[in-house]
């Protein structure tokens, strides 16, 4: 079991445990009163939890069914309502028509090839960017139009090519928060249209 603020998260080992990346988004997320909110890799659902508070709607999705299905018992015993839970590939079985405030997606971004699902969790290919470098050509046409998008990258994966990426689809790119671990920083990239926050 894990515990954020109030909140009993359980743990499973085939599911992502919550750890420094998680907390540097959870604590740091810029979701507003009435938002709808798309908490992309859901793992446990602790995002999507903490998104709750202030959100009218969270949709949480995962690739590993697994977490899909620990992420419900977890809002369950969390007493939330107001969440949604999908498997889906990155935005595979969302609907064009399916938009948000804030998207949220704290990716698998270690320079490592995992093989099973929990690998899969935290392995993001050649310089970590193969599930990042997918989902930043396609969050764009899921955002309502004042929308934000969050990101946890780490120096790994050359963020300040990413910023650029970002700015090149036409988002304000902003480090929020960072965190320096053992062989890494951390950074949480927020990046809104036209630039509201
Ligand atoms: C680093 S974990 C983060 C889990 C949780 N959001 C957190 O903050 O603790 C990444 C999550 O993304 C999921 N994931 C990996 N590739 C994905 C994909 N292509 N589409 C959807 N989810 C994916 C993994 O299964 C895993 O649960």
């Amino acid at each position: 079991m894990h515990y954020y603020r109030d909140y009993k998260i359980k743990t499973i080992r085939d599911v992502y445990r919550p750890a420094e990346d998680s907390l540097l988004l959870a604590d740091n997320q810029l979701v507003k009163e009435g938002d709808t909110v798309l908490d992309m890799g859901t793992g446990t659902g602790i995002q999507a939890i903490i998104a709750s508070e202030k959100a009218s709607h969270v949709l949480a999705v995962d690739v590993n069914p697994l977490a899909l299905k620990l992420a419900e018992e977890n809002t369950r015993l969390n007493n939330i309502g107001n969440i949604e839970l999908r498997e889906s590939n990155l935005f595979r079985d969302l609907k064009k028509k399916e938009k948000f405030n804030i998207i949220l997606f704290n990716p698998p971004y270690l320079p490592v090839k995992g093989k099973n699902m929990l690998e899969k969790a935290w392995s993001g290919g050649e310089m970590g960017r193969e599930v990042i470098d997918d989902f930043i050509c396609e969050f764009k046409a899921y955002l309502k139009s004042e929308g934000g998008m969050q990101l946890v990258v780490s120096s790994l994966n050359n963020p300040g090519e990413i910023m650029e990426e970002l700015r090149e689809h036409g988002l304000s790119v902003e480090v929020t928060a960072e965190q320096k671990i053992s062989f890494e920083k951390l950074l949480l990239l927020s990046c809104f249209k036209h630039g509201n926050k």
